[in-house]
């Protein structure tokens, strides 16, 4: 679509009374200007949630936009870390909300990476019951994964030492509208920006299921222009990770489906969580914490392992995901891990056991994947070992 002579990618996630627009491109946050005249929406005040790792006048432009539609606009700075991802957390958002008087049909605006995204919409989803909000997200693993699909939480931090348990606690609450607006990233960090490449590599995975069979070597291909930041290169990758997490999240809104849904897309990421859940991991030269999209580039080198040990899947797959990750200058393996034992009993604080099982998502071959519940546990001791360093 072309906006004041300037060209975006539209992708409609189509959830009937909760469908809404990801618009992708250069600019994109000018219309915030249009938020008074989104069906049924009459907000006359906002709370803008802004990730304090955001430029200041990346920031400054939202709030100007946001005024001069004529909102009466408060906002609020949040420190984007795990720790910080929690209740606590969620709470500050909560108490601006009431100190404000904002009321049901007023607005929350998330401005800043997926941490942010998360806390403020959770906090969205709870305060008066639900109020809507919209995503700016300024990382790209926020713009191709975490701003679409209405996923939102908080980390719970419980046992003896207090540990990380992630997104234990959270709510399904879609956003009216996400504007992915890639003028914001020229100022994102090399690190943060290559760990978003790992979740494309993921949806790649399973994108033969999904209508995009040729994402995974697409990507690939087009690997040099990713790291170059090139504009349209980037547009249309944001642009194709979305509509591939669109068609999944409109045919399995809540992860109910039984094989082939929405859980798919935590391909990796039971691995990742609990790696993420380990204080002081990080990559070599890089200081700690692990970031999210470091621990899902394992996640995945993990699964692959796990799949490749069991038999689920072709033992050439694992060269396959490992090349465009070391390409992507990602993790494929790290110091500093516990026995495979004790990462398994942090994996069966995930949310996805049940009944005392790991459930995993593995790949069978390159674009599939499939939902396992009884994988051998040498086999997941040989995809944990797959990401060991210094063995
Ligand atoms: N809800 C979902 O569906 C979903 C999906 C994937 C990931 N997630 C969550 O997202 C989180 C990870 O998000 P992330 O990778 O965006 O990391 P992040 O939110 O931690 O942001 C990374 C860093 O980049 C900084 N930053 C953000 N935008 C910037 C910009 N434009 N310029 C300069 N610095 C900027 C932030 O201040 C932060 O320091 C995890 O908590 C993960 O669990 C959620």
């Amino acid at each position: 679509m072309t906006v004041g002579g300037r060209e975006f990618h539209r992708i409609g996630v189509e959830l009937g009374p909760r469908s809404y627009d990801v618009i992708v491109g250069s600019g994109a946050l000018e219309q915030l200007a249009e938020l008074r005249r989104l069906p049924g929406s009459r907000p006359g005040s906002a709370l803008l949630v802004a990730d304090r790792g955001v430029p200041t006048s990346h920031r400054a432009r939202a709030a100007a936009v946001l005024t001069g539609a004529g909102l009466r606009l408060h906002t609020l700075s949040i420190t984007p870390s795990e720790e910080h991802k929690s209740l606590a957390g969620a709470e500050d958002i909560l108490i601006a909300m009431s100190d404000h008087q904002l009321e049901r049909g007023d607005l929350l605006v998330a401005l800043g990476g997926g941490i942010v995204g998360d806390i403020a919409g959770f906090a969205a989803a709870s305060y008066r019951r639900g109020i809507s909000w919209v995503q700016c997200p300024t990382t790209l693993l926020s713009m191709v994964d975490a701003s679409v699909g209405g996923k939102t939480g908080v980390n719970l931090f419980a046992g003896p030492k207090r540990e990380l348990r992630k997104n234990m606690i959270g709510a399904f609450h879609q956003p009216r509208l996400v504007l992915a607006d890639l003028d914001v990233l020229g100022s994102l960090p090399d690190r943060h920006f290559r760990a978003a490449l790992s979740e494309c590599l993921k949806h790649g995975l399973i994108g033969a299921e999904w209508g995009d069979p040729d994402l995974f070597g697409w990507t690939q291909h087009q690997g040099q222009a990713i790291i170059d930041r090139d504009p349209a290169v980037l547009a249309a990758l944001i642009a194709r990770n979305v509509a591939l997490k669109a068609r999944i999240v409109a045919a399995d809104e809540r992860e109910e489906a039984e094989q082939s849904g929405r859980a798919l897309l935590n391909l990796g990421h039971t691995f990742a969580h609990a790696l993420e859940s380990i204080p002081g991991l990080a990559p070599p030269d890089s200081p700690a914490p692990l970031q999210h999209g470091e621990a899902v580039a394992l996640g995945l080198v993990a699964a692959v392992g796990t799949a490749a040990a069991a038999g689920y899947c072709p033992a050439e797959l694992a060269e396959l995901v490992r090349t465009p990750l070391e390409q992507f200058g990602l993790p494929t393996r790290i110091s500093g891990l516990p026995t495979a034992r004790a990462l398994i009993a942090r994996m069966m604080h995930d949310k996805k056991v049940a009944g005392g099982r790991v459930r995993l998502i593995l790949p069978t071959e390159l674009g599939h994947a499939r939902i396992f519940c009884d994988v051998p546990s040498e086999a997941i001791e040989a995809g944990i070992d797959a990401i060991r360093a210094g063995v």
